[in-house]
């Protein structure tokens, strides 16, 4: 084959039309199988979306000679309940104060010793436990929170992990 039958081009003359063809398909298709694996990424991670754990975290709420026999504090946890802790003689124990019975928020009444729900007149022991109203017809009683009281240190804890 002699050299003069090669149809080659040129040194620093344009791209021949089928070679500027194929640069062009081929960046479309980089482009369609970029756009549509990213789309594709999307859609798996919309339809099997990873666990969320929730790492066990405890909330410093102070020292126990904080919470004095017979009192009641309120506070919001980092879930934004709002929480009653409830002290005893040898007991604290944390409330959540939303009413099993439709959502309502209970209260600490010190006198009765009862938390009570002002809109069914749902009534609560001191464990927690419905005794009056329609909490009570249902045997539901108020969600506890648990506290990690550290008693070398006296100081007590709210567990959010549960
Ligand atoms: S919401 Fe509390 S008794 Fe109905």
């Amino acid at each position: 084959m002699s050299r003069a039958n090669r149809t080659e081009a040129p040194r620093g003359a344009p791209p021949s039309a089928d070679r500027r063809r194929f640069l062009a398909a081929l960046a479309a298709g980089v482009g369609l199988v970029l756009s549509y694996g990213l789309f594709a990424g999307y859609a798996v991670s919309f339809l099997f979306p990873p666990a969320v754990r929730r790492r066990p975290r405890r909330l410093f709420l102070g020292r126990r000679t904080d919470f004095p026999a017979g009192s009641a504090r309120p506070l919001v946890d980092d879930r934004g309940r709002t929480l009653l802790v409830v002290a005893g003689e040898d007991t604290l124990t944390a409330f959540d104060t939303r009413c099993p019975h439709l959502g309502c928020q209970v209260r600490w009444v010190p006198k009765a010793a009862r938390f009570v729900c002002p809109c069914h007149l749902g009534m609560f022991d001191r464990e927690g436990v419905a005794v009056a109203g329609p909490p009570a017809a249902a045997h539901q009683a108020l969600t506890r929170v648990p506290l990690d009281v550290d008693t070398a240190s006296g100081t007590v804890f709210l567990r959010t992990d549960a």
